[in-house]
């Protein structure tokens, strides 16, 4: 489903000025930027050129936590359409002469950026950013809150396979606790019409109050019962504190996702993950590298397409 022509923009134009939780488009924002995403994929297909319409606009990206995918997507995309793009080295920057997240933020920002892409364990950090910076901020990844362009580029992959995500079934599994991936993927899939799950051992799904509305399931062989798409996680040994190993301890045997064990789904479902992944912890290599099974790199592939659709989205389309 390539769409050569550019999408038109919803009839109220897109007035979101932020992107930090999924919550913060709206329904005809989320459509517009699904299939903005699609037809900057058809340019990256055909390794067409994008018109350049952020040239001269400044993208900054801090990224306070670990990225490969996120921060290089989003250095492609902002120079795929023109954008002046400054990645900050944060390993070698006045962060660690004591520096406060929020003053090297301010600097940044004083230096003329038009949007900052942030990630950042912080809870609430990006919010305050918001308010604080005369710029566009986009949340990378915040914490185990909330990522919501990976949930975005989710949503962009599924519907190059099944066109539309009303009507499917969605098991996302393994580390939920820990992930911002799990939570805003719910959230958005839900409000595109999917049944979602969460799947994984009790002690790694999220607390009693958070995402109420998702069903739960604890044993494999139930949770994928009819998914047509199923979401690996990470385990995110990094966020556990310590005892995180003993989660990885026999989970492979009980809940790893296996080409024997996608049996328990839809015929024909497709594996996801939004990486990195553990291979032979959370998923078998042997599935992550089946073309026909796993979406894995389309996921890498429609994030760059995604993002260049959300910078365009929110740089250039006024009210
Ligand atoms: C995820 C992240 O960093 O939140 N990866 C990503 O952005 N592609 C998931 C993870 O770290 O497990």
């Amino acid at each position: 489903m390539t769409h050569c022509k550019r999408p038109s923009p919803p009839a109220g134009g897109v007035t979101a000025r932020r992107l930090i939780s999924i919550d913060d488009l709206s329904d005809v924002e989320i459509a517009y930027i699904l299939n903005l995403a699609e037809h900057y994929a058809g340019f990256l297909k055909r390794s067409k050129p994008a018109p350049h319409c952020l040239a001269g606009r400044t993208q900054i990206n801090l990224f306070f936590e670990d990225s490969t995918r996120t921060n290089l997507s989003f250095d492609l995309a902002g120079r795929k359409l023109g954008a002046d793009v400054v990645n900050v080295p944060v390993s070698a920057s006045s962060v660690h002469k004591g520096e406060s997240l929020i003053d090297t933020a301010q600097t940044l920002a004083a230096m003329g950026a038009d949007v900052m892409i942030v990630r950042a364990r912080q809870e609430g950090l990006h919010q305050r950013l918001d308010q604080l910076l005369d710029c566009v901020v986009i949340n990378g990844g915040a914490g185990a809150f909330e990522h919501p362009t990976q949930a975005l580029l989710d949503a962009a992959t599924i519907r190059s396979k099944f066109e539309t995500l009303d009507g499917l079934t969605i098991a996302i599994c393994g580390d939920v606790k820990h992930s911002r991936v799990a939570g805003s993927d719910a959230r958005l899939f839900v409000r595109l019409g999917a049944t979602v799950r969460f799947v994984g051992p009790a002690a790694l799904m999220p607390d009693d109050n958070q995402l109420t509305d998702i069903e739960r399931c604890t044993n494999l062989k139930d949770g994928l019962a009819g998914a047509d798409i199923v979401m690996g996680l990470r385990m995110q040994f990094e966020r556990m504190g310590s005892g995180g190993k003993e989660a990885a301890q026999g989970y492979f045997e009980t809940f790893g996702l296996t080409h024997e064990t996608l049996k328990h789904a839809s015929p024909g479902a497709f594996v996801m993950h939004p990486g990195p992944m553990n291979r032979g912890v959370e998923i078998d290599g042997a599935l992550a590298d089946d073309p026909a099974r796993a979406l894995i790199l389309q996921q890498v592939f429609y994030g760059v397409a995604t993002r260049m659709a959300v910078l365009d989205a929110l740089l250039t389309i006024g009210k």
